[in-house]
């Protein structure tokens, strides 16, 4: 496989992590392990010259250190918590998620799923491309039905997941796990308002919130070396207030503190803290 040739651009991003992701799992007291991190790496040799997001090579790497530490913990973190809150939400009743922008999440593969939950699978037809083939040469066996639906999520994607069996009747768990940054405000609305209209009360929201998407933050990081790969890609997000919005479209939003969780962890975090995840349960449609 020529990864160079499939992943480019935004796509390559998934990339990214799966590099968090196999580090991650080689650690002793690791949040989670997800062994098809490393098989996504080895079919995509020298994607990443010189690179490396090792807690011990972003050490090395002087003054943007911590900052890379940090966003490299952020993954993990992110990575474990989500974790939790899509299987605490499969165990609510929710018996669909839609992984928004999955990527080379394996979610689908490694958790433990409730029986009958349907997880979709939503990013770039060059991102199922590649991931596809990696799976299908594993012979990998999801954990769960899964249905990969390969489309743009600026516009016309939900018509796609529906068609693929999405059943707006029944509860589902959302995330949006490392995408709206790569998206304007406005695409970020609109994706929202469409997650909304196929909520039903109960469903449950999940995506990053402030901190790490801190307009300082993002400064520092875009004169990261190991960043610049990604930061022209950097489209703003949802920008300020998401809980208000949230509140305001028949969402109850829910602000998790990301020091708290990875204290609750029992993994500090290695640099300037603030911001976390924010979690919704839809109220009404
Ligand atoms: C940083 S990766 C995160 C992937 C995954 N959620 C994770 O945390 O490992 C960002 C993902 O967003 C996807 N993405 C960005 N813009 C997109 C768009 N307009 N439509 C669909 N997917 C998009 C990329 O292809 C990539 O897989």
């Amino acid at each position: 496989m020529n990864p160079q040739g499939v992943l480019k651009g935004v796509a390559k991003t998934a990339l990214g992590m799966a590099v968090v992701r196999a580090h991650e799992s080689l650690r002793g007291d690791r949040l989670f392990d997800d062994p098809y991190a490393q098989r996504f790496l080895d079919a995509a040799p020298g994607a990443f010259p010189g690179q490396s997001a090792s807690a011990e090579d972003l050490a090395a790497m002087g003054p943007s250190a911590s900052l890379g530490a940090l966003f490299a913990f952020h993954g993990v973190l992110r990575t474990r918590f989500f974790d939790d809150c899509l299987l605490a939400a499969t165990a609510a009743g929710c018996q669909q998620v839609v992984l928004l922008a999955a990527g080379l999440d394996a979610r689908a593969f490694r958790l433990s799923w409730p029986d009958g939950v349907r997880v979709f699978e939503l990013d770039l037809p060059e991102v199922f491309a590649f991931k596809e083939a990696v799976l299908d040469g594993l012979g990998a066996m999801p954990a769960c039905e899964r249905r990969t639906v390969p489309v743009d999520l600026r516009a016309g994607w939900a018509g796609r997941l529906v068609a693929a069996g999405f059943d707006r009747a029944v509860p589902a768990a959302w995330l949006a796990e490392g995408l709206l940054l790569y998206l304007t405000a406005d695409e970020v609305t609109r994706l929202l308002s469409e997650v909304g209209e196929l909520s039903t009360p109960g469903s449950r929201l999940a995506f990053e919130h402030g901190g790490i998407a801190d307009p300082a933050v993002l400064a520092q990081a875009r004169g990261m070396p190991t960043l610049d790969e990604y930061t022209p890609l950097w489209r703003g997000g949802l920008g300020e207030d998401a809980p208000g919005r949230l509140g305001r479209n028949g969402w109850r939003p829910h602000i998790h503190d990301r020091a708290e969780l990875a204290a609750s962890y029992g993994r500090p975090i290695p640099g300037p803290s603030g911001g976390g995840f924010l979690t919704a349960t839809r109220t009404g449609r």
